[in-house]
């Protein structure tokens, strides 16, 4: 892969990022040696994505002990911080569940917290590196070759510990030799189809058209797109898919279209003990995403904005999710994951 590693540890055992909002005008690698500091990247998107967000967020509870007592406490106050940044990823709490497990028992044991933290946070990473593979192996089988896929917003290398989720089976085709392009929807208000899918699909080669988000009906209605595959941030028990907002209608004209509508999330993005959709915390950012984007005003000074960050697609309109686990009918995906 020509994708550079979304995150890294640093010699001195801090955190590297690559700075998303940068992207794709500069690469830049930014050092987090805080709690503090990860959780604001992970609220301004510099790390984004579903399970990215869990990898930082375990990362992150590691840099507690850097400056503090190696308690329980701390690292149930620095999952705490964490947990607080995004509501509707149910992967960052996931993660966080799991390092705040972990530290109790290493404790329990008389292990060493901080060796048994990074071990954590480093099988959290291996295990979603692992899951993005099996996705890439599933998900190429069902697609097959000759494939156009319509995507939306970036489930990609940037959004993950490995190659992606979405895009996992198009970088699988890819490197099979098998012909595979992506149409990606441009993804307002923060522009991660445009600037972070087209970056990484044109970096590994593979053949990307950008399209703005008002475009995708009239692309599927043209015919040509094999299926439409996107990632999700939290599904719930019936099957219920939230993702970035904008998927909901994609799914709507993917179904009037005819056109196969696929979510491919690891196994960690399955939540049970959700319900249904009606039930995920749907985050909603700033008017200025929006109104205001780069300092330059798109719509008039005091008009009110509306911008809830993901929608809900209703189990219905799905017709399958790819997992690590295999491929299930979105009602039996909860109870199969
Ligand atoms: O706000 P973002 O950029 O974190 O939103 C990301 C998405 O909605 C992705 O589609 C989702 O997290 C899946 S990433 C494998």
């Amino acid at each position: 892969m020509t994708i550079p590693s979304p995150i890294a540890w640093t010699p001195g055992r801090t955190l590297r990022i690559l700075d998303q909002t940068l992207l794709p005008g500069e690469e830049r690698y930014v050092e987090l040696d805080t709690v503090d500091a990860v959780a604001e990247a992970i609220r301004t998107l510099r790390v984004r994505g579903a399970p990215l967000i869990g990898i930082a967020a375990a990362m992150g509870v590691t840099l507690a002990l850097r400056h503090g007592p190696a308690t329980l406490d701390a690292v149930c106050a620095a999952s705490a911080t964490l947990g607080a940044t995004r509501p509707t990823a149910v992967n960052l709490r996931w993660a966080l569940g799991r390092m705040e497990r972990r530290a109790a028992a290493a404790l329990a044991a008389g292990e060493d917290l901080a060796d048994a933290l990074r071990d954590e946070a480093d099988a959290i990473w291996e295990e979603d590196r692992a899951m993005c593979a099996r996705i890439g192996a599933t998900g190429a089988a069902l697609i097959g070759g000759d494939a156009v896929v319509l995507t939306h917003c970036n489930a990609g290398a940037l959004a993950t510990g490995g190659i992606g989720t979405a895009l996992a089976p198009v970088y699988t085709l890819h490197q099979a030799g098998r012909r595979v392009a992506v149409v990606a929807d441009e993804t307002r208000p923060l522009l991660q189809g445009s600037r972070l899918t087209a970056w990484e699909l044109a970096r590994a080669g593979v053949p990307v058209t950008v399209i703005a988000d008002g475009m995708a009906a009239s692309r599927l209605r043209r015919g040509d797109v094999s299926c439409v595959l996107v990632g999700a941030d939290r599904i719930a028990a019936n099957g219920d898919v939230a993702n970035k907002i904008g998927t909901y209608p994609l799914a709507l004209a993917a179904r009037e279209h005819g056109v196969p509508f696929y979510v491919a999330p690891p196994s960690s993005t399955v939540d049970p003990s959700t319900p249904d959709g009606s039930a995920i915390p749907i985050e909603e950012r700033a008017g200025d995403e929006i109104a205001g984007p780069a300092g330059r005003r798109t719509a008039p000074l005091g008009v009110q904005v509306w911008n809830p960050a993901f929608d809900v697609t209703p189990a219905a309109l799905v017709t399958a999710i790819i997992t690590d686990r295999g491929v299930f009918a979105p009602r039996d995906v909860a109870g199969a994951v």
